[in-house]
């Protein structure tokens, strides 16, 4: 991997779908990541291990996963506790990421337990990933701002970083739950990280709710991070954290970095194709920002030959 390479993980077909009014069929699920992986996106958050009754739209993730198209895709799902783990394990799912908000409040209303508690769940899931040999990663939600508790301090995420990453885990999302954070504060937060653990073990996970998700991917991407969450279409939400609206969309991230000349081996005709499969499956998908520019200028240079 050079400098000039990014890893873009499209989160769409969890984070996107868990949030959305429809439903989807497991055939629309995979259709989508179908759409996604004729893109070349190299790493798919698929779906997640959580109780079918907190959301419905993840359920069957497991039957998803065996009809997961092959070849090379980083595949992740996300796993709350023990049991979305051991369901992760039984359906052979190449990465399982667990989540734990900086914020006691988000902890109690997205996993049932408090941040203590699940940061015990977390290291006793990493325990057992380590003799297991499986792949767990963890997401540090509400990295900048909870939507109940508010602000987070830099060293509360510092602390919980360092923390898990001595309880095994091997790599670090780091996400902005709420979409609240603004630039400086991600370049400020991501160099410390990035100047403490290394840049391969982080990534970033943007959420667009005040327009500042590109930029807040610019100034990550200037911390040195290389690894993002995006998310088709710019779906996205999560149910249990009031005002988390869709994530920095795929397609707008890509044209940016493939702008700057940094390499992220995605096709972006076939992107286009996917954000308008995200569109019509869902009804509220709004496509990226730059979408309308992107087929226009795809368009033309389609018929230049
Ligand atoms: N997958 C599937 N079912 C699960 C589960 C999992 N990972 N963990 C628990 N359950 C089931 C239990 O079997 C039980 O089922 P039952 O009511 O049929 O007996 C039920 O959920 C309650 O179990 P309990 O251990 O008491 O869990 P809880 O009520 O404390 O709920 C969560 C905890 C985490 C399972 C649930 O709140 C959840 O799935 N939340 C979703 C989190 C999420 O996806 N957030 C958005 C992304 S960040
Ligand atoms: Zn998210």
């Amino acid at each position: 991997m050079t400098t000039k390479t990014v890893i873009i993980n499209d989160v769409g077909p969890r984070d996107g779908l868990q949030n959305q009014p429809k439903v989807l069929t497991l055939e629309q699920r995979l259709q989508l990541i179908k759409a996604l992986r004729t893109a070349s996106i190299p790493a798919i958050e698929v779906g997640a291990f959580v109780s079918p009754k907190a959301v419905p739209a993840m359920a069957g993730t497991g039957e998803l996963v065996t009809q997961l198209p092959s070849g090379p895709c980083a595949y992740s799902a996300l796993i709350p506790n023990q049991k979305g783990y051991e369901l992760g394990k039984e359906s052979n799912i190449p990465i399982m990421s667990l989540v734990l908000a900086a914020s006691n409040t988000m902890n109690e209303k997205n996993i049932r337990q408090s941040t203590k508690e699940g940061f015990m769940t977390c290291a006793k899931v990493l325990q057992q990933a380590k003799s297991d040999g499986t792949h767990v990663q963890v997401y540090v939600a509400t990295a900048w701002a909870c939507p109940f508790e508010g602000a987070i301090t830099e060293d509360s995420v510092i602390s919980l970083t360092d923390r898990l990453m001595t309880a095994g885990a091997k790599h670090i999302v780091v996400a902005d739950t709420i979409g609240a954070a603004h630039p400086e504060q991600s370049y400020l937060l991501m160099s410390r990280l990035v100047n403490e653990f290394g840049a391969n073990q982080l990534s970033c996970h943007f959420h667009d709710t005040r327009a500042m998700g590109l930029a807040n991917v610019y100034a990550a991407l200037q911390a040195g991070i290389r690894q993002f969450d995006a998310s088709i279409g710019g779906l996205g939400g999560c149910p249990f954290a009031p005002g988390a609206s869709g994530n920095v969309a795929t397609e707008d991230v890509v044209m940016m970095l493939e702008q700057m000349g940094y390499e992220t081996g995605i096709d972006m005709p076939s992107l286009l194709n996917a954000s308008d499969l995200a569109i019509e499956l869902t009804g509220t998908a709004r496509g990226g920002k730059a979408k309308a520019w992107l087929e226009k200028y795809y368009a033309q240079s389609a018929l230049a030959g």
